[in-house]
């Protein structure tokens, strides 16, 4: 559990706090998207839990440790950090970036080298091909992908991720965040992840907390910021189409039909799929219903008068 108690952060020859009184509470094992304008204090806030800046007052413990007693360099140990600008070490080939914490760790030649191969499939990056090439040799996107990789190689109980897919294309990053989630669900991990993407925070984040100017305006379930935005600030953050975006969050299997009439000739849909896809799909087919398959056979079928009641 990550606990930040009042925190504030003033930097020096600064005439405002970056981070202003910010108390929030992220439990063990579950991943908060921490969202804002540039410049409300974001990275300001994930360096404070690194140990990377000081917090000008407030306390942060970990675990109900208080993290100003730790060892910086311990503490770092135990947080997998990647930062907005990837922060590769030029100088090291890929493999020897993700395996450098577990080396630092002492772990023996054999167990990085398998988990490095683990980190490459995991990342979706061709280890034959990347292994042995430098940062510079690589894109944006594919250097950012490293950075995940890097973060995650020795299994830290704490991740701290700034904008992790920032500069990677909209769909090798929707597979990208499917693959953290996955990985997330698999092992426990507490998580605070900076983006700018609302849809990403929605996807990824258990909880949603909304920075401004320092200040921690809202910080609840994506649900509960989307159907009820503190103030109209976050209103026009999480837009004019959260109605829309809200959808995302609930299944086709969440408000079915099972069994039932099925109409010949209707378009099917997965029940796996999200109530904002299904809208889509009928949208864009001029049709009011859609029947849905769950493990390939039709098990039912859904309305869009049903969508429009959750
Ligand atoms: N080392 C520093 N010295 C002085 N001011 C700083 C320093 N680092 C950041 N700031 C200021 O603190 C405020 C918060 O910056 P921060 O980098 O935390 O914002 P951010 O939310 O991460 O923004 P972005 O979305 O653009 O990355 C900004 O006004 C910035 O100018
Ligand atoms: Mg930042």
């Amino acid at each position: 559990m990550i606990t930040l108690t009042n925190i504030t952060k003033t930097y020096a020859q600064s005439s405002y706090a970056a981070v202003n009184d910010v108390s929030l509470t992220v439990r063990e094992g579950t991943t908060v998207a921490l969202i804002g304008p540039s410049g409300c204090g974001k990275t300001t806030l994930l360096r404070m839990l690194n140990r990377l800046v000081d917090p000008s007052s407030g306390k942060i413990e970990i675990d109900g440790r208080d993290i100003a007693q730790s060892d910086p360099v311990e503490h770092r140990r135990g947080i997998g950090y990647v930062i907005q600008q990837v922060g590769l070490f030029p100088h090291m080939t890929i493999a020897e970036n993700i395996g450098a914490v577990p080396s630092l760790l002492g772990w023996d030649r054999k167990k990085t080298l398998r988990r490095v191969e683990e980190l490459f499939d995991i990342v979706g990056l061709d280890a034959g091909e990347f292994a042995r090439r430098y940062p510079k040799q690589l894109s944006g996107g594919q250097q950012q992908r490293v950075g995940v990789a890097r973060a995650l190689a020795a299994d830290p109980p704490v991740l701290l991720m700034d904008e992790p897919f920032g500069a990677i294309d909209p769909i090798a990053r929707a597979r990208l965040q499917d693959e953290l989630k996955l990985i997330l669900s698999k092992v426990s991990k507490t998580v605070i992840v900076v983006t700018h993407d609302l849809d990403e925070a929605i996807k990824l984040g258990d909880g949603v907390a909304i920075l401004r100017e320092g200040r921690l305006i809202q910080y609840e379930t994506p649900e509960a910021i989307l159907s009820h935005p503190a103030d109209e600030f976050v209103e026009d953050f999480v837009g004019a189409d959260r109605a829309v975006r809200r959808l995302s969050l609930f299944r086709v299997s969440d408000v079915m039909t099972r069994g039932g009439l099925q109409v010949a000739g209707s378009r099917s849909i997965a029940a796996s799929l999200n109530l904002r896809e299904a809208l889509s799909q009928m949208i864009s087919h001029d049709v009011d219903e859609l029947s849905v398959t769950v493990d390939g056979a039709v098990g039912g079928f859904i309305t869009k008068k049903a969508i429009m009641t959750v």
